[in-house]
């Protein structure tokens, strides 16, 4: 086994997790929330996204969490972006890491961010180029890159082209997306291996995996074993995207730290905090945790 001694977690509940809440979360909630998972040593953290409050009301209080969130010196804070507008208002607000979003199914980008695939790439070429003038990290995803909710199977070619134009024009990382969570370990090395033996770097590759058929740790740790030392996660498995139906929450990140620690794999992330981070969330949403590690400890 070729393991990784060291995985960076990359916290998405504050974006991915709430942006699927139908009740408005308060901003200092919000807020809370982010600076206690910053505490917990998670080292990068999406903060939200400067998308349209028409499409995500959850997240219309982008600026006011840009704003007021306290920093920690160590941690990455990134915002979405999905065009021109969203870039620009980021930049305003004193952005510096970006993340911009597309798919390798051409109907899901149309739902998602209502342009085609080829048009998202042409919409990012600028944005990227400008970001990368600034010496500003910039991730891109890419989403349904196992599976679409409109189009089904999604071919790996298909996504190591997204990934390859993703890649020329700048970004310095990808995210692969299983957005609805469709994808098993087989599927997962297959796609894997495709990027991996068209020459991309396995460093700047990050796994996203919700988490809707049970698979998500299966798939992490085969990811793990063909190098790659980026997960994306969320807490309490908040999540889901609103343009995928029926795509459940993000694997939660208390289970895959859960797991890592038991590889001895380093993250520098402290778990009861997490867990106290999840308890905190979860009983603002009135909801049980989706973290199977909260659950049991709960229970002990
Ligand atoms: P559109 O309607 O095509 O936008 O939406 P438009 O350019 O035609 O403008 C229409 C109106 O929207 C105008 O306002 C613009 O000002 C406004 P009006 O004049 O009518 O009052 N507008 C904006 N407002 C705020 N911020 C902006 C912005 N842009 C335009 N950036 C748009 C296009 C991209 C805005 C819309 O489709 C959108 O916001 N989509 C976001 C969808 C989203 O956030 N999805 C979830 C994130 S992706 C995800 O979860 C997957 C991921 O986790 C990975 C995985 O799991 O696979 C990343
Ligand atoms: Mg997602």
């Amino acid at each position: 086994m070729h393991l990784p001694k060291q995985v960076k977690l990359v916290e998405v509940g504050p974006r991915d997790g709430l942006q699927n809440e139908n009740t408005f979360i308060p901003t200092e909630i919000k807020i809370e929330l982010i600076e206690r998972l910053a505490a917990t040593g998670l080292s990068s953290i999406e903060l939200t996204s400067l998308v349209s409050p028409r499409w995500i009301p959850q997240l219309a209080d982008h600026a006011e969490v840009i704003q007021q969130t306290q920093r920690l010196p160590d941690v990455e804070y990134s915002v979405l972006v999905p065009n021109q507008q969203g870039y620009d208002q980021a930049l305003a607000l004193g952005v510096s890491q970006f993340a911009v979003f597309t798919a390798a199914s051409d109907s899901f980008c149309r739902k998602n961010i209502n342009c085609s695939l080829a048009e998202s790439l042409e919409r990012y070429q600028s944005i990227v180029k400008d970001a990368k003038q600034k010496n500003f990290r910039v991730r891109g995803y890419i989403s349904c890159a196992l599976g679409c909710p409109y189009e089904g199977e999604i071919s790996p070619k298909a996504v190591l082209n997204v990934a390859e134009a993703l890649l020329a024009m700048g970004c310095d990382e990808l995210s692969i997306g299983d957005t609805i969570g469709v994808g098993t370990p087989g599927k997962v090395k297959t796609l894997l291996k495709t990027l991996l033996d068209a020459g991309i770097d396995k460093k700047i590759l990050a796994v996203h995996f919700h988490d809707t058929y049970g698979q998500a740790l299966a798939n992490i740790y085969l990811a793990l074993e063909l190098g790659i030392s980026i997960v994306d996660t969320s807490v309490a498995g908040l999540g889901g995207c609103p343009y995928a139906k029926g795509a459940s929450g993000n694997v939660a990140t208390e289970d895959v730290l859960y797991m890592l620690q038991g590889l001895g794999i380093e993250t520098g992330v402290d778990l009861d905090a997490l867990l106290e981070v999840d308890a905190f969330i979860c009983q603002h949403l009135k909801k049980p945790s989706r973290s199977k590690v909260a659950l049991a400890r709960a229970a002990q």
